[in-house]
């Protein structure tokens, strides 16, 4: 049985495209601007946005994908999460100017405001803190808002640290470590059980074993 799979761009790309090769399916080096394509195995490679991956699932125009952790805590979307990947490691920090001295335990302002693409685990790290914040969604260059006076913190990804570092920025408290899943759609997770576990068999090896 031929499966559908979402595949990330962006980040996880790479990583996700190599993984899937090492497996049989051979998954272009750069989609471009495809969308879909069909590999010489018959597998479908849907390329999505990493935010969109959960969506597809759920509804089952993918039976199963490729999608960071940290896009799973922010998603509303049934979808099982069968493996961790291991690649594409990245931290869920909260960060803020160096100048502010938060990172030396600097006391916040009264009235916080907190910029951010993750607005879910923004609002659960602070109420969990009973820090009253607001909460600005932002949808990129997140970096940006506590240079301009947008936001006191910001709470965004890091991998490499370099746009952090590039802007004078520094991580005031990690929230969460994310890393690539492998997710299914829960009722094609029964009806196509063989071909998913054989799927992730070769896109994990050691899950197998
Ligand atoms: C992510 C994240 C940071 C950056 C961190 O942004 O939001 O901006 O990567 O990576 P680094 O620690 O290796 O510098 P992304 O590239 O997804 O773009 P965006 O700013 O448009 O969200």
């Amino acid at each position: 049985m031929s499966l559908t799979v979402g595949v990330p761009k962006g980040a996880l790309y790479d990583e996700a495209a190599a993984r899937l090769r090492a497996a049989g399916i051979d998954a272009p080096e750069d989609p471009g601007r495809r969308l879909t394509c069909t590999t010489a195995d018959g597998t479908r490679l849907l390329f999505l946005r990493p935010t969109d991956v959960p969506a597809y699932v759920e509804f089952g125009a993918a039976d199963c994908g490729i999608v960071g952790a940290d896009v799973l805590w922010e998603s509303e979307r049934n979808v099982s999460e069968l493996a961790d990947l291991g690649f594409g490691a990245c931290r869920l920090v909260v960060a803020a100017r160096r100048v502010d001295r938060y990172h030396e335990g600097a006391p916040f302002p009264t009235f916080l405001r907190v910029a951010s693409k993750f607005t879910k685990s923004a609002e659960a790290y602070f109420a969990e803190r009973d820090i009253p914040v607001q909460i600005v969604k932002l949808h990129g260059s997140v970096e940006l808002s506590p240079l301009v006076g947008l936001a006191d913190l910001i709470v965004d990804l890091v991998a490499t640290g370099n746009t952090l570092r590039e802007h004078d920025l520094v991580v005031v408290d990690e929230i969460a470590r994310s890393t690539a899943r492998f997710v299914v759609n829960p009722v094609r997770f029964r009806s196509a059980y063989g071909a998913i576990v054989d799927l992730l068999g070769r896109l994990d090896p050691g899950a197998a074993s």
